[in-house]
């Protein structure tokens, strides 16, 4: 090898697109979720989404199985290599995948109506090995999957009907050798391109807006509640500080599940339980990407403890950020929303 080229080469995981250079980056995943409804032996309503991570990237028209890109860089990317191949070539697959479903459920004397769901993809790790899946479902519960290095579909349930879709699977050597193909090299290699065109929106940061506000189930218990939303990517840390110190879980603390928003953020909200009138002061503390190495904090403080106080700023300096000078940044969101005790600052 040519010296530069060598240095190319080295360098390489630099120069591709973020996730290389973050030894912490996810591994990416391209999923394809199809979902079709055989209603009876003449008929079958498929419907498919296609993912990468959480983010939708097109959908399968059921009324005519045409592909509908959500964003440019997707029809650009699938422009490119084995993917406009594939889309040229998918409503024959889908075609044949339904003719076999009816033949199968002939074979089976299975009954109408019937859900058969399709989940296949491919996981890329940050190391650059990926990992291909293909999984079928009928009627809710897994029925047999695809184990891409052996090319061969193992059943998922100790049905009949499983063993008889495996084995006829298994025997169709040139359709698990295409698969093979599909689901570890053009699903990486899509991977790859998808994330070269698609960089600013994979890499969108939003960030999280967050108050904090009370409710008073009995007049003995007090919930602090911190709602945060409108945040992206999903990963997330929020924490309720007492007096500057981190609440540990425990049962007065309860954290909801994130939970996903119509326009691709998320939001998730957590409820800290205490006595009213404990005279510890509380905040509630947000940490996400799209902060860096900052925080949120947002001070709730008790209207009798300090009722002279407007503002009630808690300093919490994280020893990543204590620089020199102490920068601060001091950010005010939905002003209508807030109250002096739900400003919010960012450290
Ligand atoms: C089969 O199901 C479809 C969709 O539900 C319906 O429109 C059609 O009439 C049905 N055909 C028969 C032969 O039952
Ligand atoms: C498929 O149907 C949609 C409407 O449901 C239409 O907008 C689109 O142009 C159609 N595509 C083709 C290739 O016919
Ligand atoms: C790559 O990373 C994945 C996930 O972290 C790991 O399971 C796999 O063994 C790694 N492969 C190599 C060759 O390092
Ligand atoms: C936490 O959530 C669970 C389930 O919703 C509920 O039963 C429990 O009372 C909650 N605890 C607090 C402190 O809000």
């Amino acid at each position: 090898m040519q010296p530069p080229l060598l240095l190319l080469f080295l360098f390489l995981p630099i120069l591709l697109p973020g996730m290389w250079a973050n030894p912490e980056a996810e591994p990416q995943v391209l999923q394809l979720l199809q979902t079709s409804l055989f209603a009876n032996i003449s008929s079958a309503e498929v419907s498919a989404v296609a993912l990468l991570g959480d983010m939708p990237i097109f959908v399968l028209d059921p009324a005519n199985w045409s592909i509908h890109f959500h964003w440019p860089w997707v029809h650009q990317a699938t422009a490119e290599g084995d993917a406009e191949n594939i889309k040229s070539h998918s409503k024959v697959f889908l075609r044949n995948m339904v003719r076999y479903v009816h033949e199968v459920a002939q074979q089976a004397q299975q009954d109408y109506p019937f859900v058969i769901q399709i989940r296949s993809g491919c996981v890329l790790h940050p190391n650059r090995t990926s990992w291909g899946f293909m999984d079928v479902g009928a009627d809710g519960t897994d029925l047999t999957a695809f184990e891409v290095e052996r090319q061969r579909w193992e059943p998922r349930q100790p049905s009949l009907l499983a063993k008889l879709v495996s084995k006829s699977l298994t025997s169709q050597k040139a359709i698990t050798g295409l698969l093979e193909h599909l689901l570890s090299i053009s699903c990486q290699s899509y991977i790859l391109t998808l994330c070269r065109y698609g960089r600013a929106a994979l890499e969108r940061q939003e960030l999280p807006v967050a108050r904090v506000f009370t409710r008073t189930p009995t007049p003995h218990q007090l919930l602090l509640v911190c709602r945060v939303t409108g945040f992206y990517p999903r990963s997330i840390s929020v924490a309720w500080l007492r007096d500057g110190q981190e609440v540990p879980p425990g049962p007065a603390l309860n954290t909801s599940t994130i939970l996903p928003n119509a326009d691709l953020t998320y939001q998730l909200r957590s409820v800290l339980a205490v006595a009213p009138h404990d005279g510890h002061s509380y905040a509630c503390r947000v940490r996400h990407s799209s902060l860096g190495t900052r925080s949120l904090l947002i001070p709730w403080k008790n209207h009798n403890a300090a009722p002279t106080i407007g503002i009630a700023i808690t300093v919490l300096l994280l020893a990543a950020t204590a620089s020199a000078g102490g920068v601060w940044w001091w950010k005010h969101r939905q002003v209508d929303e807030a109250t002096w005790e739900t400003r919010e600052f960012i450290i």
